[in-house]
């Protein structure tokens, strides 16, 4: 079989070459401390899992769901309006997916031709580039420089880019440079897709774990957002709901409908009782979503300042559940030899800044997704590698 040339364009080389430098440690008997991937480990809470408990139950939970329930679509709607002050039309303005990672894989579908130019920060989250990809489009990718605090300059964008261009991907806080955009800089974002005729996807994933008492707002409470774009956001993260799959596109209602038609082509819809449990997760108050939040920064906390004690300062990330770290000095630009040599010499396993785009060079991204305890041990391996 040859694979199609699209295949080609998807990424995976770094992560699966370091997925098996991994087992083969594992299998020699080393003690892995995994804080790669962003699988987050706090559970959801007890109400959410006993809904999908009960509803797992009931013989009519297994039809095809098709639709998304009314009620869920509802439920998203207040929560935009409780949470972000947008008001949102529940049955014209949401689409659920499973999942914002195969919401935004579908993402460019609806809006690009072959050929049609997406433009994409760089670094990015890797799905972003995927959804681009899947769609045969021509990307261009806008960095995220360490002066602009990680912002991308609308200025970098050349004018004939700009002009062709029929999408742009963005997200703030970002995965992985953990950078949180200022209100202003969506007001650019909005005024520059009016200029020149640019669809916007914004990926709010990370909304809800801000850190030091920061509010993250969306990008739809700006003035004419809804007009040239949709927003993402998922259940992963705020509700521990990451294997369950359960994602939200909202926003301007031709591209929600857009999106609707190109997945009743795709999939049958979500599973009942995961569609009910995140109607309860989504009702619940905010009490769950702090509780996490204040788990991360308590690990964030913990993590710069034991990294700091064995010699690598890192600045401190003021949301996501990630920490985009500068690779220590005496090891240059190359990340991914960092991060093999880190992993080879400790068993720590962080991915290489350039895995999420050539603006990634010399970082690498941590992630929080072990206990305290584990990240300690994690610092005092990293420590002693540094000091030899
Ligand atoms: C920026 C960003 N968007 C989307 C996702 C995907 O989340 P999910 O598919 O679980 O909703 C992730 C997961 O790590 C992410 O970091």
């Amino acid at each position: 079989m040859k694979r199609s040339s699209m295949m080609n364009d998807l990424s995976s080389g770094i992560f699966l070459e370091l997925a098996k430098e991994k087992a083969a440690l594992q299998a020699d008997g080393t003690d892995v401390i995994d804080l790669s991937v962003g699988t987050p480990n706090i559970a959801p809470a007890q109400a959410i899992k006993q809904t999908i408990a009960d509803e797992a139950m009931k013989d009519e939970s297994y039809i095809y769901a098709i639709d998304d329930l009314p009620e869920l679509k509802e439920a998203a709607a207040q929560w935009y309006k409780r949470r972000y002050g947008v008001d949102i039309n529940a049955s014209t303005e949401v689409c659920a997916v499973l999942g914002t990672q195969e919401g935004l894989a579908h993402c460019c579908l609806p809006v690009i031709d072959p050929g049609d130019t997406v433009i994409l920060q760089d670094p990015c989250y890797p799905a972003f580039f995927t959804g681009a990809a899947i769609a045969h489009a021509q990307i261009y990718r806008v960095p995220q420089r360490e002066k602009n605090g990680f912002l991308i300059d609308f200025d970098d964008i050349p004018q004939d880019v700009a002009q062709r261009a029929k999408l742009m991907i963005f997200s703030y806080p970002n995965n992985p440079t953990t950078a949180v955009a200022p209100p202003e800089f969506y007001d650019e974002l909005i005024a520059f897709s009016k200029k020149h005729d640019i669809f916007v996807i914004h990926d709010n994933a990370y909304s809800e774990l801000a850190f030091d008492g920061l509010r993250v707002g969306s990008f739809l409470a700006h003035n004419g957002a809804k007009e040239i774009g949709a927003e993402f956001n998922s259940l992963s993260k705020s509700y521990g709901y990451a294997g369950a799959r359960l994602g939200f596109c909202v926003g301007n209602s031709e591209y929600v409908s857009a999106l609707k038609q190109l997945k009743s082509n795709t999939d049958y819809g979500i599973f009942l009782p995961i569609q009910k449990a995140g109607i309860c997760a989504l009702q619940s108050d905010e009490t769950v979503v702090r509780e996490t939040a204040a788990a991360y920064e308590k690990r964030r906390d913990i993590l710069i300042e034991a990294f700091a004690a064995h010699g690598w300062q890192i600045e401190k990330p003021r949301a996501t559940m990630f920490v985009w770290a500068r690779i220590p000095e005496k090891f240059g630009n190359d990340d991914v030899a960092f991060v093999k040599q880190l992993m080879q010499a400790t068993g720590v396993l962080v991915v290489p800044g350039s895995a999420f785009g050539s603006c990634g060079c010399g970082f690498v991204r941590i992630a929080l997704v072990q206990s305290e305890q584990r990240i300690l041990t994690a610092a005092k391996r990293i420590g002693e590698f540094l000091n030899t």
